[in-house]
């Protein structure tokens, strides 16, 4: 009896018995797929639409990160299939960054700036979430999702950067 015990424990999250566990990790990790390809939609978008000199520094970041959080995109990919998951069709998606889209005048890099530091803050805040959700439950999702988030992070930074140049000069 201890052995089956012992059989089932070092399972871990991949346990029959942790079918509720991971069916909810699952569900957090196909939300997060969602807004990296809603991401990388946008940054695409919005690494070729601007206009002007002081766009060009913007543009070259955001076609960095189309790669990026493609990366991204295709790890929790994969971490949905590792935890018996299906990775979701087109069909379930559904667009939630309108201050994403792009602005009237193409030469409003702000509203740009600004887009890309809540698109990050959003993924920051939901794979907080997923940390402190496998957390001592999912040690393998918990240490992937550390490192994404890391990512995450560094470019809210970069686009923080770029905002506060903007509002020293009085632009925005
Ligand atoms: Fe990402
Ligand atoms: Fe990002």
């Amino acid at each position: 009896m201890a052995t089956t015990d012992t059989t089932r424990a070092s399972e871990g999250i991949l346990g029959e018995d942790q079918r509720a566990e991971r069916d909810k990790i699952i569900g957090m990790l196909q939300k997060a797929y969602w807004m990296e390809i809603e991401t990388v939609m946008s940054y695409l978008a919005n690494s070729v639409n601007p206009d002007g000199v002081r766009a060009q520094e913007i543009k070259e970041s955001l076609e960095q990160d189309i790669a990026e959080e493609l990366g991204h995109a295709k790890l929790f990919a994969q971490r949905i299939k590792d935890l018996y998951g299906v990775v979701p069709g087109s069909e379930k998606f559904s667009a939630e960054q309108s201050y994403l889209q792009p602005p009237d005048d193409q030469v409003d890099i702000v509203h740009v700036i600004r887009g890309v530091i809540e698109a990050e803050t959003g993924a920051i805040e939901h794979y907080t979430k997923i940390v402190e959700a496998t957390d001592g439950v999912d040690p393998v999702t918990n240490d992937m999702v550390i490192a994404i988030l890391h990512d995450e992070q560094g470019h809210r930074r970069l686009f923080e950067g770029f905002l506060r140049e903007y509002e020293s000069q009085g632009l925005a």
